[in-house]
């Protein structure tokens, strides 16, 4: 590797003590140069980070208390469920009188013992990076986190860290959801210009499918005959998506994009077989409720999931060096992936990857539940046409009144709106969104303008990223998934964006 020989004492201490400094990086070789044909496709404008009067910022849902939870589990009415959030399955809770009640995402966080992202903290990454927090952020749709004052001690410190984040490819096109953890993470990389590394879990995506019938499906439709043949579909698919997330637009030569069925093996398997060896199967049963019947590979999977967490599982970017952490941008769902990581990384002598957790962009029907790739209706895909879009949104939950008569008398309510909500992901302009909150709730702006805001700005996203997609070419997909590529870990100085 480029940096062997690196002395112990530059490791850092596990209390925290930290003692590398960025001219320990002076020895590694820069990163490969950038070949003309594979220079970033694009980057999506409303993705270019300005700084603007920050006006009033429309808050984030109201989530109210969950039920207690009820004993039996049972179809009998009145009976209140708990909230279901694992990496598969995500459910709204339901109150005792069978109404949805959302996610309620503070409960979440403490559960898995994460910490919620106070004001100081996003003061604090304003002061060290000099930029305005993302609107996501000061949104509060990256809401909780851990040890992300951790990453921007080293950053302040000039140490290396670097960002990992990842897809499993459950179907052709990403869905709007999915934009988020990779438009956030594409921001992160050039607030703090370092590596990173995206998982696609094809691999994943072949042990999770254990419906027959929708595999009897996808086998007829891609003529398969045997089993290798729908784990190919699988590895396909992820090939796909790897187009859309390069259309996010992020720094080619800092960042590596790999499929587990086509890179593992090497340093990145022997990870996975140390990580494996720390898992038990009641741990994985506990965190995300596998059973008896699941398959082992399942249970096995967390493993592989867990690696890329480990930097030395990438020797092209940083040697043999095992000291530097990762951050992880992601949607909540994944945490559990990571809580059996961080407990693991003590164990093997590495460093805990931090993370940053976003709230899911709710499925079309309400705020109840996720947009998932799975349950097509629940989702806008990142290759719906424009009139799909309109239509789409036309018949999504709404926060109006009953009647266009009880809309002008008591007003709607933008915070389980979904044309509201899908604005507030995308929609920059801090005080569009203030007006049309407030206009709805006077019951001046009807549902048919506010979902019309809505779909102008989804169809400008849209567009947007199908003009990068369509400019991404062969090349780009070897180029961000050559193993050999030497990429620069070092942290540098940004050149401002
Ligand atoms: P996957 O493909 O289910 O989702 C990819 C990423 O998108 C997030 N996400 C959402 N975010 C907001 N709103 C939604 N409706 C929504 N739906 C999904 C997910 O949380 C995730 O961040 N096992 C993973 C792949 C993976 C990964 C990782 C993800 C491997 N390593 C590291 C994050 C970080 C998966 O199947 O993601
Ligand atoms: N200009 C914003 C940025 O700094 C655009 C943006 C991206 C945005 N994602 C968003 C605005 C979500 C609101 C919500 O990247």
């Amino acid at each position: 590797g480029p940096d062997e020989g690196e002395s112990a004492a530059a490791k850092e201490h596990p209390t925290g003590k930290q003692g590398v400094s960025a001219d320990d990086w002076e020895k590694v070789k820069l990163e490969d140069e950038v070949p003309e044909a594979v220079k970033q496709p694009g980057r999506m404008t409303h993705s270019r980070h300005t700084s603007r009067a920050d006006a009033a910022i429309p808050k984030t849902p109201t989530i109210k208390e969950d039920p207690e939870p009820s004993t039996s589990s049972g179809q009998n009415q009145g009976t209140a469920k708990e909230q279901i959030v694992t990496p598969f399955d995500v459910e709204g809770g339901v109150d005792a009188d069978g109404k949805e009640i959302g996610i309620d995402y503070d409960k979440l966080t403490k559960r898995f013992g994460a910490s919620v992202i106070s004001q100081e903290l996003l003061d604090r990454f304003e002061r060290v990076t000099g930029q305005k927090p993302h609107p996501l952020l000061r949104r509060g749709t990256f809401y909780s986190h851990r040890e992300f004052n951790l990453i921007l001690d080293r950053y302040e410190k000039g140490q290396p860290f670097y960002l990992y984040t990842g897809r499993g490819p459950s179907s052709d096109s990403m869905h709007m959801g999915h934009l988020i953890p990779f438009m956030f993470t594409a921001y992160l990389q050039r607030v703090f210009n370092v590596p990173l590394v995206i998982q696609l879990t094809d691999d994943e995506k072949y042990l999770l499918e254990r419906d027959i019938k929708k595999q009897a499906e996808i086998m007829k439709k891609i003529k398969g005959k045997k089993p290798i043949d729908l784990l190919r579909h699988y590895k396909r698919l992820g090939q796909e998506n790897l187009k859309d997330i390069i259309a996010c637009g992020f720094i080619p030569e800092k960042t590596f994009i790999f499929s587990d069925l086509s890179h593992v093996g090497g340093a990145f398997y022997e990870n996975i077989v140390l990580m494996a060896k720390t898992i038990t199967q009641s741990q994985s049963r506990n965190v995300f409720g596998f059973s008896e019947s699941d398959n082992v590979g399942m249970f096995h999977f967390a493993a592989v999931q867990a690696t890329p967490s480990f930097c030395n599982s990438f020797p092209q970017i940083f040697g043999t060096r095992d000291d530097i952490p990762a951050l992880i941008p992601c949607a909540i769902d994944q945490d559990p992936y990571f809580l059996l990581t961080r407990d693991a990384a003590d164990r093997l002598g590495y460093k805990k990857p931090a993370l940053l957790h976003s709230k899911f962009l709710p499925a079309l029907q309400g705020p109840g539940t996720k947009m998932s790739a799975s349950k097509e209706n629940t989702a806008i895909f990142m290759t719906d046409e424009p009139k799909k879009i309109a239509k789409k949104m036309k018949s999504a939950f709404s926060g109006g009144g009953a009647t266009q008569e009880d809309h002008k008398l008591n007003g709607g309510n933008p915070d389980v709106d979904i044309a509201y909500q899908y604005l507030s992901f995308f929609e920059e302009d801090d005080s569009k969104m203030e007006r049309l909150a407030n206009e709805y709730r006077a019951g001046t702006l009807s549902t048919s303008e506010m979902k019309q805001a809505c779909i102008e700005k989804l169809q400008e996203v849209v567009a947007e990223f199908q003009k990068n997609r369509a400019a991404v070419t062969e090349e780009h997909l070897k180029y961000y998934q050559d193993a050999t590529r030497k990429i620069d870990p070092r942290p540098k100085p940004k050149e401002d964006a």
